[in-house]
């Protein structure tokens, strides 16, 4: 995979607790990226107290994925939202095959998929410890091994549909956050100036 040097969308995927948010954040800071994270965008509407944080409350707690509808409707609105972007990652999405077909059908196929790697022992503790101040529903033992497991039969199929098209960077998210980022963001080193956003919405 070519570096990131104009407006595009990288999806960014990994298990439950591999540094996709930590990672993002360090990545919008540095390239002046839009961060959109599907686990943010609903925890926002159960916020709000809205229908769809409701029900998307009680799958969360489930460790289940919420309908490819709901979570696709809130990351389009939020695209639009920020259109004059160089460039979005859009993190925690696509989690299912039918959302990486509908979201090209929709907006297009993404520049590259940046895939965090990591063993789920190491996921496990990571949230288990986080899960302490969080106040995250999700962080405890049950669910987080349903949030894997979930992720192992639906979303590594994603990752592999884009290995498959050569479009997958993956990083092991073992190390310190220092040494994954200083891996990951070579993705996005340029080789020429930034241009203007292209993200066209069809
Ligand atoms: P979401 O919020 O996306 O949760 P997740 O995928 O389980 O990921 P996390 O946010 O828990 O972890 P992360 O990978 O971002 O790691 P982080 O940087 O926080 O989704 C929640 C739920 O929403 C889903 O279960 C589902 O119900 C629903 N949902 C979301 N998207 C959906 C979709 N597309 N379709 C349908 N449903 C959807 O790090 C974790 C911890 O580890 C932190 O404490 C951090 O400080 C620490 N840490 C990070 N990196 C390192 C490191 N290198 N070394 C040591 N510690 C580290």
């Amino acid at each position: 995979v070519e570096p990131l040097y104009h407006n595009n969308v990288v999806f960014v995927l990994g298990g439950p607790g591999s540094g996709k948010g930590t990672q993002c954040l360090k990545l919008k800071d540095e390239f002046h990226l839009t961060h959109l994270s599907s686990g943010d965008l609903l925890r926002a509407e159960i916020e709000k107290g809205s229908d769809i944080g409701r029900d998307a409350e009680e799958l969360m707690k489930e460790g289940k994925m919420v309908p490819t509808t709901v979570i696709l409707g809130l990351i389009r609105k939020a695209m639009e939202e920020n259109m004059d972007t160089p460039g979005f990652l859009i993190d925690g999405f696509p989690r299912a095959m039918d959302q990486a077909h509908l979201f090209e059908q929709m907006i297009g196929p993404p520049r590259a998929v940046l895939y965090f790697h990591c063993p789920l022992e190491v996921l496990e503790q990571r949230l288990l410890d986080r899960g302490k101040t969080s106040g995250r529903v999700d962080d405890n033992l049950e669910t987080i091994k349903k949030r894997f497991r979930t992720f192992e039969e639906l979303s590594m199929g994603v990752v592999e549909h884009y290995k498959g098209r050569g479009k997958c960077v993956q990083v092991s998210s073992e190390e310190s956050v220092e040494k994954v980022y200083e891996i990951a963001r070579q993705l996005f080193i340029p080789p020429s100036p930034v241009n203007h956003p292209n993200v066209v919405f069809v």
